[in-house]
């Protein structure tokens, strides 16, 4: 399947943010931890989403969908604590399960995590917080392995801020014995609201979002009904697409204090930025200006936003600089984009793009869901026509991509064959 758009048009109008998909995985691994009914909205139908949801099920959770946005989830006839599919494997929050079943059953083994090709991403955090937890967590045969024959309260210091790692020992410390401190933690929206999920279901945590968490063991966790936040992400790709399109697109159903960082460098770039109480609107200008990004761990420049700031450093005027400081390989989109003219190249964690006046359209390909969402960002930006490749990557977390796009004035569509793609350039030339 290729994303394949003819570039050119502004986008123009109003787009509806789904739910945050890096916090819906960590509370589907949270909702199990009780033998109670949990209830959750706002859930965003993506391909990740689906998979986490299967691997549940395998495990004997029961799984009901009574609305594409809402899952009733019963954890009660779990039968194994053993996760291991070809689709856990391909994703990296199957991770989240290790810290929720060793949390209830004491015992967890889970296949080891894949994700996007980003770089190394270790799980040694995940693993010494489990262990100061006084389990023993391991990796053996390819799987994360951790048990315990009681799980008690610790202090676990976070080397390296990491969300994966803070969420996963919020989930274990939640139903251990006395209290957990954890220090350096990750105070992305997503840890805040896994944190308040758990609370509602009669966890103890205080001080998610800030950089040190207590969790205050409890003996059990009950059922709720809970709605996930808006993706960060998303409303951000959306606001970038407005900006290199020249458009005006105002993004719905948000909270716009996660997005200060972000628009923050859409303004230096140029951009009128009108917030209210749940949405963005993003004004474009014939030129963007072109600026200097580092990303950092939340409040700072997210690193899932790097590629679609990159794509609008490619079209801006002047030149500019990113550091990226998280995952240390994060800039092989940047060779995709030479090939539609931009002029830009890395080295190790720097990238240096001189903006160009124009974009034009070719064929290039996803390399991971970040990047591959950026591309589509160019390829609507560019003169002519652009397909992109692998798009399974974008359908991992981006909703209705395609539709939410041609909502705003987009010529874009999916393709599942070469027959289908000459159609589409007919009926566009
Ligand atoms: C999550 C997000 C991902 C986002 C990233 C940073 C999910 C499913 N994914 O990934 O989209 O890009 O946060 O915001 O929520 N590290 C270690 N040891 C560990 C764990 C991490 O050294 O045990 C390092 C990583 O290599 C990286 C940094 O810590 O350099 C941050 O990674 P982390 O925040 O853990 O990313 P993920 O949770 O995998």
């Amino acid at each position: 399947m290729q994303y394949i758009m003819k570039g050119g048009n502004p986008l123009v109008g109003d787009v509806l943010i789904s739910g945050a998909k890096n916090a819906a995985l960590g509370i589907l691994a949270a909702a199990v931890m009780t033998d109670d009914t949990v209830i959750i909205d706002n859930l965003p139908d993506v391909q990740d989403i689906n998979v986490m949801l299967s691997a549940l099920e395998e495990i004997g959770v029961s799984v009901e969908r009574p609305d594409r946005h809402v899952v009733k989830l019963n954890g009660s006839n779990i039968h194994t604590v053993r996760v291991d599919n070809e689709y856990i494997r391909q994703m990296r929050a199957g991770y989240y399960l290790v810290g929720a079943l060793l949390g209830k059953y004491r015992h967890a083994e889970v296949a080891l995590p894949g994700g996007c090709n980003i770089g190394q991403r270790p799980i040694d955090l995940h693993l010494k917080g489990f262990n100061s937890l006084h389990a023993k967590a391991g990796i053996e045969h390819g799987m994360v392995v951790a048990d315990a024959t009681e799980l008690r309260g610790s202090h676990v210091y976070m080397d390296v801020v990491s969300v994966g790692a803070t969420i996963n020992v919020m989930l274990a410390a939640a139903l251990a014995h006395g209290d957990t401190f954890i220090e350096n933690a990750a105070r992305e929206p997503h840890v805040v609201d896994v944190a308040n999920m758990l609370n509602s279901m009669g966890a103890n945590i205080r001080g998610a979002g800030t950089e040190t968490i207590r969790i205050r063991g409890v003996e059990r966790l009950h059922g709720t009904d809970y709605s996930i936040i808006p993706d960060q992400i998303e409303a951000g790709t959306f606001m970038f697409a407005a900006a290199v399109t020249r458009g005006d697109v105002t993004v719905k159903n948000i909270i716009p204090k996660h997005m200060e960082a972000i628009c923050s460098k859409l303004k230096d770039m140029g951009c009128e930025i009108v917030e209210d109480d749940d949405t963005i609107r993003v004004v474009s200008r014939p030129r963007l200006i072109s600026c200097n990004v580092r990303t950092s761990p939340y409040p700072g420049f997210p690193t899932d936003m790097q590629p679609q700031i990159g794509v609008a450093m490619c079209l801006a005027e002047g030149s500019g600089i990113i550091n990226e400081s998280i995952f240390e390989n994060r800039f092989k989109y940047l060779d995709e984009l030479t090939k539609m003219g931009a002029d830009a190249k890395a080295k190790g964690m720097t990238a240096f793009i001189r903006g160009v006046e124009r974009l034009t359209g070719a064929e290039v390909n996803a390399l991971d869901l970040r990047a591959g969402a950026a591309l589509v960002l160019a390829g609507l930006a560019a003169d002519g026509i652009t397909t992109v490749n692998n798009i399974h990557y974008i359908l991992r977390g981006y909703e209705n991509f395609d539709e939410k796009l041609r909502g705003l004035g987009a010529v874009i569509e999916i393709v599942k064959d070469p027959k289908e793609s000459r159609k589409f350039r007919l009926r566009v030339s």
